[in-house]
């Protein structure tokens, strides 16, 4: 059998990780025959909450995990990790304005980059779950500059599966028959989800364009993707509790495809630092779709984007630069 691999998650005492966890344990993410070495990080007034959650896994019995390491501790979290969940964050509270939310997460994610820079494998693949995702990922690898930046990834694979859910109800086939549905720009509501790229096997023959298999273009421009914009929100006023299952769920997805790659002609879209591809700003952790061989992505080129995709692209490509400017601003004021 391989050698163990260290993996952390932070924010392991949270829902996410709750259902996270046994998804990396079960041989999900890295395959059913790696062993594993579960690095669970999270606050000194969490660490009671974590021991119960240590105790849940080893209740789990589950063959590939080999040590579970709970810590508060930066230091003992990130050494010789391979794969980092970055989950745990300053969530939004009541009244609390963005600048408010990116500067206590600039600082949670400039010790988190340095703790990467300086335990992590040099090849560690870091995936930030917590939001806002995106600028906190850009400020993480800024932050570990011994990491490769490709190295760092935001997760917008939620947004992808509620898009491809969305499609694919409205067409009554099956999820895995909706392919390359892309989301651009940023995990926030001025993402841009886009199916004009989007393929569905329905009947036998080869796969149609989904515009052309839901003959509703205004759907597909209006109701489709506001309602996935908004689903994180819609989901909070039901469960009073944001996302957690299906965020666990696809923060295993991401890292599974970091790991093993894309289908041949399949993308799928997640939060790198962009190149300005697509007229995205170059220097923000832009959502692309991408494809992915020996564990490196490469933003797909070449796909159609039409007038009202650029519209939504600028938009959100705003929203990012934005906050980069905050964030930036926090770490300057702070002498970070
Ligand atoms: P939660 O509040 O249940 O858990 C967060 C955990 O992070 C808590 O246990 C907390 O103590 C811990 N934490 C806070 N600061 C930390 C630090 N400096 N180091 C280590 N741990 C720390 O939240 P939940 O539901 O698990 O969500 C986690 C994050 O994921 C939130 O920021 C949420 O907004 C985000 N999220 C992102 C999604 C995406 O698609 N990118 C989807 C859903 C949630």
């Amino acid at each position: 059998m391989a050698e163990p691999i260290r993996v952390v998650v932070t924010g392991a005492a949270g829902q996410i990780a709750y259902s996270l966890l046994y998804q990396i344990g079960s041989g999900e993410v890295f395959g059913k025959d790696q062993p594993l070495i579960l690095h669970l990080l999270d606050i000194p007034p969490m660490m009671s909450v974590l021991e119960g959650v240590v105790m849940e896994i080893a209740d789990c019995a589950l063959p590939l995990v080999k040590e579970v390491v709970p810590t508060a501790d930066p230091a003992v979290a990130f050494k010789d990790v391979e794969a980092a969940f970055l989950v745990g964050a300053m969530p939004r509270k009541e009244g609390m304005e963005r600048k408010d939310l990116l500067s206590a997460n600039v600082r949670i994610f400039k010790v988190q980059g340095e703790a990467l820079d300086k335990y992590a494998k040099k090849s560690v693949k870091v995936l930030v779950v917590g939001n806002p995702a995106n600028t906190n990922a850009l400020i993480c690898s800024k932050y570990a500059p011994s990491i490769p930046r490709q190295n760092f990834s935001a997760m917008t694979r939620l947004d992808q599966n509620r898009a491809k859910a969305q499609i694919a109800a409205r067409l009554g086939i099956g999820v895995s028959a909706v392919r390359n549905v892309i989301i651009w720009g940023n995990h926030s509501s001025t993402q841009f989800p886009d199916a004009r790229n989007a393929t569905a096997d329905i009947g036998k023959g080869a796969p149609v364009p989904v515009y052309e298999a839901v003959k509703d273009d205004a759907w597909l421009q209006g109701d489709f993707v506001t309602t996935v914009q908004k689903r994180g929100a819609a989901v909070i006023s039901a469960r009073k509790m944001s996302s957690a299952m299906s965020a666990a769920k696809a923060a295993a997805d991401h890292m599974h495809d970091l790991w093993f790659g894309t289908a041949p002609g399949e993308v799928v879209s997640m939060g790198v630092i962009s190149d300005g591809s697509y007229g995205a700003p170059p220097d923000v952790v832009f959502s692309f779709p991408v494809t992915i061989k020996n564990k490196q992505w490469e933003i797909a080129q070449g796909l159609p984007l039409d007038d009202f995709g650029k519209e939504k692209l600028a938009i959100t490509g705003k929203e990012l630069l934005e906050e980069r400017t905050e964030a930036l601003a926090v770490c300057e004021s702070c002498n970070l």
